[in-house]
């Protein structure tokens, strides 16, 4: 029987890691998956989830079943740090939490949920999005359609073209949006652009669903959450997905949340039942491990305070390189504005390296980008910097 079926094409971002892994140049330089490295390359364990790890390891007895939503104690600290203590989500309980695996899955549900509850839904996607998010929603079979987000050119936001896209989107639909650090292009609304985004969701009566893998990568936890906040107080149904893979650096223990907030405490319920019955048919329940970490270090306040400035540092490490570059590139008159690297935030920019071009840099430089252009600024360190500066000035120049 399986003699008929045809290969799958390599995932455009994890296959290029696979051949990053066997080119045997010393110096080769993977700018392509979205893994936060620090200055020697590597990518490190926080301190504050060594030091979860070793608390849970003294007081973990048991490996039971999580409930189908994961751990409640593990909601409560999501919906926290999502809203703070104060604001009228968590008085009104009108919010549910179901812990999820990794970002990604927290996506997963949310489309077998739109499927299952709201079957006429389209999801509109930002033009260029993260490659998954149409894989997701076609594989749970909701639709999608794509709405302007970025002026290539310029390398800015096209917030006219945004809202403009977003007043035509029918009523009922959903919208995904990035809740900052916006992948591939690094580029996000301003605070005053966001509260225009957020009068248009409502005007429209559109479903928003906020993809939040990069909390305190742009200006901090909780100004990061500034948008999903406001949201969550004008009166729409909301949906978010969390992850925790980059900003606790638990990429391979699979933890992230759906949050649903909703009109009130009796519809949370209602929606928290439906989500179940989605995690059931599909995974079951999640695992423990990556959940009792954040659990543990967001429910300490000291802990807390430690996890907020580890996460400073990957900001800022990330705010100067991507200066130094912009700079660099400058200095060596590599054709293009590259000005707008120091200007984007979170790990990834949307280059304007063409297919060729990259594929020049990985088979002349051993330097493994995405076709898109798309280019992880967290893997560029003191050491490959230089390096990576004279390739790209190679192969863009005449
Ligand atoms: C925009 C975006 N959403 C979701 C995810 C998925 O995160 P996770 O690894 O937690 O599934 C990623 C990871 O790269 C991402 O960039």
């Amino acid at each position: 029987m399986f003699e008929t079926i045809s290969a799958a094409p390599p995932d455009a971002i994890l296959g290029l890691s696979e051949a990053f892994r066997n080119d045997p140049n010393p110096d080769k330089i993977n700018l392509s998956i979205g893994v936060y490295q620090a200055a020697d390359g590597k990518t490190p364990v926080l301190d504050v989830v060594h030091e979860a790890e070793q608390r849970l390891a003294l007081v973990n007895k048991e490996k039971t079943y999580l409930p189908i939503s994961g751990s409640p104690t593990y909601a409560a600290c999501v919906q926290k740090l999502l809203f703070g203590e104060d604001h009228d989500v968590m008085a009104t309980h009108r919010a549910m939490t179901a812990q999820t695996l990794g970002g990604t899955g927290a996506i997963r549900v949310t489309a077998d949920f739109l499927k299952a509850n709201l079957p006429g839904v389209t999801v509109w996607l930002s033009q260029p999005t993260w490659p998954n998010h149409p894989s997701i929603f076609t594989a749970a079979g909701v639709p999608t359609k794509s709405y302007s987000y970025f002026n290539a050119s310029s390398g800015e936001l096209d917030f006219e073209g945004l809202l403009q896209s977003i007043g035509a989107i029918p009523a009922g639909d959903a919208i995904l949006l990035h809740g900052c650090c916006h992948n591939p292009t690094g580029v996000d609304p301003s605070p005053d652009q966001w509260q225009a985004v957020v009068d248009r969701i409502r005007d429209r009566n559109l479903v928003p669903i906020i993809d939040l893998a990069y909390q305190g990568f742009a200006d901090g936890i909780v100004p990061d959450v500034a948008a999903i906040r406001l949201l969550a107080g004008c009166g729409v149904d909301l949906i978010i997905c969390s992850s925790f893979s980059k900003n606790f650096g638990l990429y391979c223990e699979r933890v992230g949340a759906l949050t649903m907030v909703t009109a009130n405490q009796s519809v949370a319920e209602t929606v928290a039942s439906q989500v179940k019955q989605c995690i059931r048919a599909n995974y079951s329940n999640p695992p423990a491990h990556g959940g009792a970490i954040v659990t543990t270090v967001l429910s300490d306040p000291e802990l807390r305070l430690r996890w907020e400035k580890e996460v400073a540092l990957m900001r800022d490490r990330i705010h100067k390189t991507r200066m130094l570059l912009a700079e660099k590139l400058q200095k060596l008159h590599v054709p293009g504005n590259y000005a707008f690297l120091a200007r984007q935030r979170g790990m990834f920019s949307l280059t304007s390296l063409t297919p060729s071009q990259v594929d020049m840099l990985r088979n002349q430089y051993s330097i493994y980008i995405v076709r898109s252009g798309r280019i992880n600024v967290a893997g560029i360190n003191a050491q490959n910097m230089d390096r990576l500066c004279a390739a790209i000035q190679a192969v863009t120049g005449p």
